[in-house]
């Protein structure tokens, strides 16, 4: 991760020398984007950073799947969601929150901060939003302004069926967090009615934290003009018109980060983004495959399973704190444990952006080693060999 990354060898023993940073976001940098951040600062009152910023944004649109207009913000991803609430609503507005996990239920937090009500439908975490509640609870209330939802729940490694959520709340503003998925889930907001999306430059992007998006639909814009809330630093209108004056932006951008996140773009459009997605599936499922080897079972169903990052159940005995820290100390894979209430009952294992089937299996075997260390009976090797089967299952019978 870096030179000083907290794990070395000289406190693994086992020859560990890079800390691998196997968490939901931030994500891995790519060398490349890693050397960007290392350029001199520059003046963003110039045509380069003109060029850089309409370059980074037409090609984000691409990624959100949208024509519509795409915010750049100096934030992480819940400034991005905030800016949403204070640019559509207006205090007192009712909205309805979908949640199924730590970041749904976050929104509906965040709503209620700005003194927005809440109309909650909640399913239990891991399971699927129910969007036959949705859509009855959407139709029986038209004081409803919009429609909260996040695309992939990280919390709980499941990605969220958002197409049919934005069919069910048609006619409403629908508003997705995306800050999990945007570049590495298919999404197309456009297509499937998304007024407003929301993501950070910290995750499938591979940028380092610091930028976050919001693309906004005319309905949005519309809303936007009639909204009441304070706003400013985030203020959807001043940030267009910025913008549409010399593609500036409207307060001091992290110019840094532009070049990073340009760069990052470059390497997500070499590779091509079906294929960034591709992949991405891959991963998911051969972290999936592996960790069923160990006898474990991911927290969400198959059908919903995240391509972005997948929750483990951990049999009883071992806590997701205690793994993650051995994991860390001993092996230098950084995990997240769980999130909310199932902090020690799960481990998260990131497979996002700068990720290739190899640092899973490195994943895998880490995660064995380190249970097997912990006293807990797991076939050690088990994991790795399914894992290259399923590698050889997958590129077998390809003559290149
Ligand atoms: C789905 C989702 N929403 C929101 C966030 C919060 O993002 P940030 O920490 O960038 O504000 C995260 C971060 O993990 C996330 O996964």
């Amino acid at each position: 991760v870096s030179t000083r990354a907290p794990v070395t060898a000289a406190t693994t023993g086992i020859g560990a020398t890079r800390g691998r940073l196997m968490v939901g976001g931030p994500t891995p940098l790519p060398p490349e984007v890693a050397a960007a951040g290392a350029l001199p600062v520059f003046d963003e009152r110039t045509p380069a950073f003109a060029e850089l910023f309409v370059r980074v944004t037409d090609r984000l649109r691409a990624v959100f799947g949208t024509g519509n207009d795409v915010l750049t913000f100096t934030a992480s991803a819940t400034g991005a969601l905030e800016s949403v609430i204070q640019n559509i609503l207006s205090p007192g507005d009712r909205v309805l929150v979908a949640s199924n996990g730590l970041y749904g239920e976050r929104l509906a937090q965040m709503c209620r901060a700005f003194r927005v009500d809440v109309v909650p439908v909640a399913t239990g975490w891991g399971q699927p939003l129910d969007l036959d509640r949705i859509a009855g609870t959407v139709a029986a209330d038209p004081g409803i302004a919009a429609a909260f939802a996040v695309h992939c729940e990280s919390s709980t490694g499941m990605v969220n069926d958002v197409a049919g959520f934005a069919s069910a709340t048609a006619g409403r503003i629908s508003v997705v967090d995306a800050a999990s998925s945007l570049g590495a889930c298919e999404l197309a907001a456009d297509a499937w009615g998304i007024d407003v999306v929301a993501a950070a430059s910290q995750k499938a992007l591979m940028a380092p934290p610091g930028l976050s998006f919001v693309s906004v639909s005319p309905r949005a814009w519309s809303a936007a003009a009639r909204s009441a809330m304070p706003r400013y630093y985030f203020d959807w209108e001043l940030t267009r018109r910025a913008f549409a004056d010399g593609a500036r932006t409207a307060f001091t951008p992290a110019v840094g980060l532009f070049v990073q996140l340009d760069r990052a773009i470059d390497l997500l459009m070499a590779e091509g983004l079906a294929e960034v997605r591709r992949r991405h599936a891959l991963l998911g499922r051969l972290a999936r495959t592996g960790i069923a080897a160990m006898g474990l079972a991911p927290f969400a169903p198959e059908e919903w399973a995240s391509p972005t990052v997948t929750a483990v159940r951990l049999p009883p005995g071992v806590s997701g704190r205690q793994v993650v820290d051995r994991a860390a100390r001993d092996q230098g894979v950084q995990f997240a444990p769980g999130s909310g209430d199932l902090v020690d009952r799960l481990i998260r294992i990131g497979h996002c952006g700068h990720v290739d089937v190899h640092d899973i299996a490195t994943a895998v075997n880490a995660l064995e080693l380190t249970l097997a260390a912990l006293g807990q009976d797991v076939p050690v090797g088990a994991a790795a060999a399914a894992i290259q089967a399923a590698i050889a299952a997958e590129t077998g019978g390809r003559d290149d």
